[in-house]
């Protein structure tokens, strides 16, 4: 179904058509929420400026042939030429009814793009961190939003399971034992078992001789020191496993596709941009020199792609994403959700591969930037003592508190269901907050204000939801698909806003924007509590008000849990 802006756009462009002629049909009616009615129409500004005319005068000839009355109140003309729209209620009635029926709640379907989304990529055998898990959960978000769209997503996780410190990492974790308890670390701890390792490494000569000579034979492939880097992965797997469960994020093994992966790769790669001229020899490191790339007193910026004792490098790799991604995935679209601060290396990865002609203007390639999150004090969320935070720890904390909460707010529920609910709760209310702020800009982490039941939170979202499955669970009867009929103000606001859905989610899938769905669910949990406030429900006057208003708890809900749902976050029964 289409929106009421789609709607009235559609009408406008007949009009157009009809009072201007075909050819002034192409002026794009800008249909925009307004304060001063249901929506504002910007058409005669531009229609005038091409006809030479009074934008009034235009304003009042387009609304003489909009025929909208079955849709509209007679349409206003305002200031320079705007035109004010306020929907008729019963029109507006007519369109829940038909959204309630919908199973996609007014979202459309596009027609299918192929999506690779990079993003998450911890380190093997390192903690994950805040940065990771902004990076997961908008990286997510984004997934869900663009399949529900109709889109193939194909995740890519490239994780970093590559490179030098892998000989100290397979020397320590024989040493250790690969059954050990020191191994363990890998799954519950992965930071301490890197910092013994890089211990070992910085105090004892004779392993770091070993775990130089690991490097190299990691390098050749040897059979056994790639059985036990495949150990190191196993163990890492578990690892970011037990958190995407945590989290709740769809991420499975199968979407691995690490740095390693594109290891038989790198040579061709670097000997194709050498043998085409696009990279060359600059002391002894093969590099890539590109137009605009140019650092401190305008000396290029070269991307290296091989270093001069022979290694590749974190850009090579990127080279090999982006042309597996085009090449093979036959990707449409490429996201890739990295840190902020990664903007330049994308930039000259992607020139790199436009240059070598394995990403065509065709395929369109968007660095989602992460920004920073942040502690109380400022900087990067770090521990008291100034460590890395424990994502897990971190996590569990937020269930914690989410805990206390409902202990004070819901003294009689069971530990068990207290437990339950803690859970969405505690990781909804972390998701959200990742959310809920515009990808690219920095956030304060702060659980007092993420698990907060009132403004624009997780846990507020999902009150509303809890509170209208109460209401359902109380009418008893299945609320079916009775007459809607909205006579109150609070009713028409909740109606406009269920039918601006689609739009939003839409927008998301353009603009890549999760914030836009989180200001919309609030502005509809909001609308909901406005008009449960003055409308009752249960109690209504009459049987026929009490099943629309039925109707309208019942679209909002569903809307609610779709929503929060693109973000990959549930909804519990009851909080
Ligand atoms: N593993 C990297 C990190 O932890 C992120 C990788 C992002 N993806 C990419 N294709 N470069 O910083």
């Amino acid at each position: 179904m289409s929106s009421p802006p789609q709607v009235l756009a559609e009408r406008f462009r007949v009009a157009l058509g009809n009072a201007f002629g075909p050819e002034l049909a192409d002026v794009d009616p800008v249909i925009r929420p307004s304060q001063f009615a249901d929506f504002q129409a910007n058409v005669a500004l531009p229609l005038a400026k091409r006809l030479g005319s009074k934008p009034r005068d235009v304003a009042a000839r387009l609304v003489e042939s909009l025929g909208l009355s079955d849709i509209t109140q007679p349409p206003e003309i305002s200031g320079p030429g705007f035109i004010n729209l306020t929907l008729r209620p019963e029109w507006l009635a007519d369109q829940v009814r038909t959204l309630a029926r919908d199973p996609r709640l007014g979202v459309p379907t596009e027609p299918s793009q192929v999506v690779p989304i990079d993003y998450s990529a911890p380190n093997v055998a390192k903690e994950m961190h805040v940065g990771h898990l902004r990076t997961t959960v908008v990286g997510d978000a984004l997934a869900r939003t663009l399949e529900h769209l109709g889109h193939r997503v194909v995740r890519q996780n490239h994780v970093g399971d590559w490179g030098t410190p892998f000989g100290m990492l397979v020397e320590h974790l024989l040493d250790v034992g690969e059954h050990s308890e020191e191994a363990e670390l890998l799954v519950t701890s992965p930071n301490d078992f890197y910092q013994a390792g890089r211990a070992k490494f910085d105090g004892d000569e004779e392993f770091a001789a070993r775990a130089r000579r690991r490097v190299v034979a990691l390098q050749a492939h040897e059979p056994e020191t790639m059985r036990v880097w495949r150990e190191l992965l196993e163990l890492s797997k578990s690892y970011f496993h037990s958190i995407y469960t945590l989290l709740d994020v769809t991420l499975t093994d199968a979407d691995l596709a690490g740095e390693s992966s594109y290891n038989d790769e790198l040579a061709q790669i670097c000997d194709e941009l050498e043998a085409a001229g696009i990279a060359t020899v600059s002391e002894g490191a093969l590099c890539v020199f590109l137009d605009g790339f140019t650092g401190r007193e305008g000396k290029p910026v070269p991307l290296i792609i091989r270093k001069s004792d022979g290694g590749y490098g974190y850009g090579t790799t990127d080279l090999a994403t982006i042309r597996h991604r085009v090449r093979d995935l036959r990707a449409d679209r490429v996201l890739y959700v990295i840190g902020a601060p990664q903007s330049l290396h994308l930039q000259m990865v992607w020139a790199t591969a436009r240059k070598a002609g394995w990403l065509d203007d065709d395929v369109e390639v968007v660095h989602v930037q992460i920004g920073n999150v942040l502690g109380a004090d400022g900087k990067i969320l770090r521990t008291r003592s100034g460590g890395p935070i424990k994502l897990r720890s971190l996590l569990e904390e937020g269930v914690d508190k989410a805990g206390q909460v409902l202990a004070q707010s819901r003294p009689e529920l069971s530990p068990q269901d207290r437990e339950a609910i803690a859970l969405h709760v505690g990781i909804g209310a972390i998701k959200y907050a990742d959310l809920s702020v515009s990808h690219d800009s920095e956030y304060t982490f702060d659980f007092e204000r993420m698990l907060s039941l009132t403004g624009n939170t997780g846990p507020y979202l999902q009150y509303a939801a809890a509170r209208i499955r109460s209401i359902l669970r109380k009418a008893g009867s299945p609320v079916g698909d009775a007459d809607v009929v909205l006579t109150e103000e609070a009713e028409r606001l909740l109606a406009r806003t269920l039918l601006g859905f689609g739009d939003v989610v839409t927008q998301v899938g353009v603009t890549l924007e999760p914030h836009r769905l989180c200001g919309y669910l609030f502005e509809l949990a909001q609308a909901f509590t406005t008009f449960y406030e003055s409308c009752p429900v249960l109690k209504a006057d009459d049987d026929s008000t009490r099943a629309s208003r039925l109707v309208l708890c019942s679209v909002t809900l569903d809307v609610l849990v779709v929503g929060l749902g693109l973000l990959g976050i549930t909804a519990p029964e009851q909080m």
